[in-house]
């Protein structure tokens, strides 16, 4: 596929299809006042009989009877005071998914004149967008259901006042498409069935992403995680006779600095919940159990091309849960890589298990900060539903810094809190803890169980049980996996390398209102 950007005028553009963007001001600017007067007002029309009223997502389609532009699909993105330049995520992606499936492999997109405040995320989100919208959920069907091919993106930034600066539009572009092929890769790792995406097929995946992108690969096996003392994630691959994998990549973009943030994820190829084994209803969905892992992949395969001035290791626990005849049975005791002692009273909560012992080994391995995702609770799709990933840790500054960049991207973090009142709830009676303290506040309780294996480096854990996948199609996405949190991950990374840690004074903020002065 060719990406141009384009700053000529429109009159002198020949187009397949043109996208244009509106908002509900119904004030035509840019673009979009220009083609309106090309086509006679036929936008203006469109506001007029009441067809769109600019609101976000809604869409009109125009066969025109000009020759330079042959079709026109208006967007609309809502609220220009609320634009953000993640609305084109959608913006692209539901005009790839319109236009796609009428068999129309040249789009022109233009960009909103508000695009301009943000040029380079802009052109970013546009790109990666419209990329994430061509990928096809049905890859085993021997005729998928409405192939989608694209061969020429246009990005259009014309304006009379040239505000749009072409060197950072083609480099948002070329971070665009990185990401946005990174974010398909990711998506259809996922998508992989557990027979065909085993421990052993994520390493490889895994290794083969470290050859194409300049990083360090290494990855451990059984025997040598015994040697290492990890008995947590080996008391859940027991169970199965697909041997687990421990999997690192790492990038090293800052020989002389000591810092390295450690992206660490869930790797579960296939949860059947082991001898506390799962209702049968959806369980195929357990495929997905790995996105985490296959997020901080992606991830790091992007920060491979990207090459920012900060060090990154990726760690990917990666294991089968199933009940095989010498699988952990509920009350049988682990014990993890730090020394503590586990009971396993339900062999369903696995996660937190290979996680223990994958958050021990980031610090062996010299990390000085980690964030984890993992589809690690139930609950979590009960509290913040398939919108927002449940965001918890032991440094505030940390995760305040981690929620200003990452919700910048289109997806969406929120803060729970892990109170000291859930370290007894996840202490056991026998051994130093339980993997399993019930329902309540199920995702913070198994929060608070991983805070124990990353003793005080500070720490971000992101549980996206809710928002790893989606059971439904949107207009800009198909269904199945969003590779939730690839985009965080990136933009976070970024902004570290471009600006260090944020420190804020938050000894205020814990002060009762009254306290205040
Ligand atoms: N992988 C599941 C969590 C999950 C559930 C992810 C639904 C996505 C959708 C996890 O391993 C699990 O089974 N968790 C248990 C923990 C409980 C036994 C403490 C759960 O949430 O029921
Ligand atoms: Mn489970
Ligand atoms: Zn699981």
């Amino acid at each position: 596929m060719q990406i141009r950007v384009v700053s000529d005028s429109l009159d002198t553009q020949k187009l397949t299809a043109l996208v244009v963007p509106v908002f509900s001001d119904r004030r035509l600017d840019g673009i979009a006042a220009q083609l309106d007067a090309m086509l006679g007002g036929a936008i203006t029309d469109l506001y007029s009989s009441g067809e769109i009223a600019g609101k976000s997502g809604e869409r009109a389609f125009l066969h025109t009877a000009d020759r330079s532009i042959k079709r026109v699909l208006v967007i609309g993105l809502g609220e220009r005071e609320k634009f953000e330049a993640s609305a084109l995520v959608r913006y692209a992606g539901a005009a790839v998914r319109h236009l796609g499936k009428l068999n129309i492999h040249s789009l022109a997109f233009a960009l909103p004149l508000e695009a301009q405040h943000h040029v380079r995320q802009s052109a970013s989100c546009l790109i990666e967008g419209a990329i994430a919208g061509i990928l096809d959920t049905t890859i085993y069907r021997t005729e998928p259901d409405h192939p989608i091919q694209i061969d020429e993106i246009i990005l259009l930034a014309h304006t009379d006042a040239h505000t749009f600066q072409a060197d950072a539009l083609t480099e948002g572009a070329k971070r665009g498409r990185i990401l946005g092929e990174a974010i398909n890769f990711t998506r259809t790792l996922a998508l992989r069935p557990g027979n065909e995406m085993t421990p052993i097929h994520l390493a490889t995946a895994a290794k083969e992403i470290s050859r194409t992108h300049g990083l360090a690969y290494h990855v451990l096996d059984e025997d040598q995680m015994h040697t290492k003392k990890m008995g947590a994630i080996l008391g859940v691959s027991r169970g199965s006779d697909e041997p687990a994998r421990m999997i690192v990549l790492e990038y090293t973009g800052d020989p002389s600095s000591k810092e390295k943030l450690a992206l660490v994820g869930k790797g579960i190829t296939f949860d059947s919940g082991g001898i506390s084994i799962k209702p049968r209803e959806n369980m195929e969905d357990m495929k997905y159990d790995m996105c985490g892992g296959a997020a901080v992949i992606g991830a790091m395969s992007v920060i491979g091309q990207l090459r920012p001035k900060i060090n990154v290791l990726g760690v990917v626990p990666a294991s089968e849960n199933l009940p095989g005849p010498r699988a952990t049975k509920p009350g049988d005791i682990h014990r993890a890589m730090n020394g503590k002692t586990i009971e396993v009273n339900n062999t369903d909560a696995e996660g937190r298990l290979v996680l223990a012992d994958a958050l021990c080994y980031a610090r062996e391995l010299g990390a000085t900060r980690i964030i984890d995702a993992a589809t690690l609770t139930g609950a979590m799709v009960i509290s913040l539903g398939h919108v927002a990933v449940g965001t918890m840790g032991n440094d505030e500054d940390f995760i305040k810094h981690f929620l200003r960049i990452a919700n910048t991207t289109g997806e969406r973090f929120w803060h729970l809190p892990l109170y000291e009142e859930f370290a007894t709830i996840v202490k056991s009676e026998i051994a130093d803890l339980r993997n399993s303290a019930g329902r309540p506040a199920g995702s913070l309780t198994a929060g608070k169980f991983l805070e124990t294996f990353v003793d005080k480096t500070p720490w971000i854990h992101l549980d996206i049980a809710g928002t790893a996948y989606l059971g439904t199609e949107s207009a800009h996405q198909a269904k199945g996996p969003t590779a939730v949190p690839l985009r965080a991950f990136v933009a976070f990374v970024e902004d570290l390398a471009h600006n260090g840690i944020a420190k804020s004074n938050s000894s205020t903020e814990k002060l009762h209102p009254a306290a205040r002065t």
